[in-house]
């Protein structure tokens, strides 16, 4: 495949949808979603994405019902535990980005095990956004800025300087945006970073969303033109 995105980025929407749809609780969406967490994964790795990102949870997602809530964090857990060993064995780093104050100890513990012990692996960054907003992720980023910087600095900042402060320093904006299950809405996820992202909208729900939906994205993606604001 030519034109390959460096950043591929997924809102993983429509679990819900996918259970209720089979008479099924929502959770068992959320178990059959983890499926294609492991199938889009392993695409990108064989297709030379170097950076795959999934938005998991929002920050409004702790607004559902408790039991929901929990059972994403178990999953969540029950997937570092599981997977660790294929990340090795694909070179993929594990990053988690987002509000870590708001999960519990026993999970940052777990997030924090997995991102040592897949730090140097280089094939793919999996970036997992928890507890994540991109209002969030700005408001966060200038309070690190009004906190470091002195009066002057802070007046004479850049975009490029305030990006620093962001929670994805040093990662690039994602190329590419897939939202599943047909919603087309940014639902406050990478506000700052998707200013020239290419958006992709599928009517699939996310459990079904494996290796060929996918692909089909980086095909859309590869016939765009990016123009950022220039005449071409
Ligand atoms: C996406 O599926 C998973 C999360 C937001 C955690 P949903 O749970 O939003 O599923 P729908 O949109 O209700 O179908
Ligand atoms: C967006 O999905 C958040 C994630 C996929 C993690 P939601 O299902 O929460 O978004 P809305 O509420 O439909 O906008
Ligand atoms: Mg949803």
């Amino acid at each position: 495949m030519n034109n390959v995105p460096q950043h591929v980025s997924i809102i993983m929407d429509g679990n819900g949808r996918w259970a209720k749809a089979r008479g099924k609780e929502r959770i068992y969406g959320h178990f059959e979603g983890v499926e294609s967490v492991r199938a889009c994964t392993e695409a990108a790795v064989e297709d030379g994405v170097k950076y795959l990102s999934l938005y998991a949870f929002s920050e409004e997602n702790w607004n559902r019902p408790k039991e929901e809530v929990s059972t994403l964090m178990e999953l969540m857990m029950e997937s570092i535990r599981k997977e660790l060993s294929t990340m090795m064995d694909n070179g993929v780093r594990f990053v988690v980005l987002g509000n870590r104050a708001r999960l519990s100890d026993k999970l940052n513990a777990a997030i924090d095990g997995m991102m040592e012990q897949t730090a140097s692996n280089d094939r793919m960054t999996l970036i997992v956004f928890l507890s994540y907003s991109g209002k969030w992720d700005i408001m966060q980023a200038m309070k690190k800025a009004a906190a470091t910087l002195s009066p002057e600095e802070f007046q004479n900042m850049e975009a490029a300087d305030f990006e620093r402060y962001l929670v994805t320093a040093g990662i690039p904006d994602p190329d590419l945006l897939i939202r599943t299950s047909g919603e087309e809405r940014i639902s406050n996820y990478l506000l700052w970073q998707s200013a020239y992202t290419e958006f992709v909208f599928s009517p699939v729900l996310w459990p079904d969303f494996r290796k060929d939906e996918f692909r089909a994205a980086l095909r859309e993606y590869s016939s765009r033109d990016r123009r950022y604001g220039k005449v071409k």
